[in-house]
């Protein structure tokens, strides 16, 4: 080993000069003093799945600790979700195979699961919003977000058929209308049609940078639509490679009436939301999608990190990346932990 310059603190001291960042670090108090950024429980919105029947609760196998509940259990979670404060859950129908076709039929079917669970809920007076994904895919035979003729997505066609979608979960109760399709146009004729049927304090939660991802296969499952995915959603989600593009997308929807704007997926992500952010100053949320929690859940159940750490940690980036609040399979966990230890 080469010797050291003599001595050597007084070499580090020509070095750091005054400037030690280590001082502010020393301790636990000082290191609360200082920091920048805070998880709360205000910040989550905890995504559930719905599924048929009565009495059910079936876990979903690719995402561990998440289940799939009937309605009558929807409920429970709701209370749940409102007795630890968690301010919005996210409602997603597992519809049953045989309610699927071609045209989505059971989308704007007011008896359907969705609405279903939202007069449910609603009717429970809970002191927690509700928010409803607006696409075609959980009722649709080919698992597409939109109507598709041969190879196509349909434009037109589809946000036509979202505004009823959109419409009949308002009339259920839905608080927040989260359009999640990607086709053109369809924030600005969704808030048309809430505004039109007396529904103006809807709010929109634009899911406006939506990315074509491998990132929510486990979603997939849990709704029920890998086994009928035919293709990828290439030609309305958006490519990982483009940022730029984001901006515009969400320009669009703020200008077509969007109250609040979404980045999915969320972690590999965070370039986007940082930059949406500080473009925009709009209410900003991040989705930590399907994929992001299963890698966790299952780095953790063998053993090789700390699930709680990571959970904290990672919603934490988000906060620090400039999301106002993040959609999170981890809601109820985090929520709890934040409960006991703040
Ligand atoms: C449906 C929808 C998807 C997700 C939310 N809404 C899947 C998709 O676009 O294929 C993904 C959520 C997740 O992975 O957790 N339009």
């Amino acid at each position: 080993m080469k010797s050291l310059p003599e001595p050597f603190s007084a070499s580090i001291d020509k070095i750091v000069g005054h400037k030690r960042m280590r001082r502010n670090r020393k301790t636990d108090w000082s290191r609360r003093l200082v920091q920048e950024n805070f998880i709360t429980v205000d910040d989550l919105i905890w995504p559930l799945f719905i599924t048929e029947g009565q009495s059910k609760v079936c876990p979903v196998p690719s995402m561990p600790n998440v289940h799939r509940y009937s309605v009558d259990k929807i409920v429970e979670q709701a209370e749940k979700a409102a007795n630890l404060n968690i301010p919005v859950i996210a409602l997603f129908p597992n519809t049953g195979p045989s309610k699927r076709d071609e045209k989505a039929s059971n989308c704007v079917d007011e008896n359907n699961l969705i609405c279903q669970a939202l007069r449910a809920i609603k009717s429970e007076k809970l002191p927690v919003g509700i928010l409803c994904d607006v696409a075609l895919d959980p009722y649709i035979s080919h698992g597409h977000d939109g109507l598709m003729e041969g190879e196509t997505i349909l434009n037109d066609d589809t946000v036509a058929l979202l505004c009823q979608q959109a419409l009949i979960q308002a009339e259920a109760g839905a608080d927040i209308i989260a359009p999640s399709d990607m086709m053109d146009g369809r924030v600005g004729a969704i808030r048309q049609t809430l505004d039109l049927n007396g529904f103006q304090s809807v709010q929109i939660m634009s899911y406006a940078a939506k990315y074509a991802s491998a990132f929510y296969g486990p979603f997939r499952d849990a709704v029920g639509t890998n086994a009928t995915l035919k293709g990828d959603k290439r030609t309305y989600q958006m490519d990982p490679a483009n940022s730029d593009e984001a901006l515009r997308e969400v320009a669009l929807d703020i200008h077509e009436g969007a109250d609040m704007i979404m980045v999915k997926p969320g972690m590999p992500y965070l370039d986007i939301l940082a930059r949406l952010k500080e473009t925009f100053k709009m209410p900003t949320f991040a989705y930590q999608v399907s994929g992001e929690y299963s890698m966790i859940m299952a780095a953790s159940q063998n053993g090789w990190i700390e699930k709680e750490r990571i959970m904290l940690e990672s919603l934490l980036a988000f906060k620090r990346a400039g999301a106002d609040g993040i959609l999170t399979y981890f809601a109820n966990e985090s929520a709890e932990h934040l409960k006991n230890n703040t």
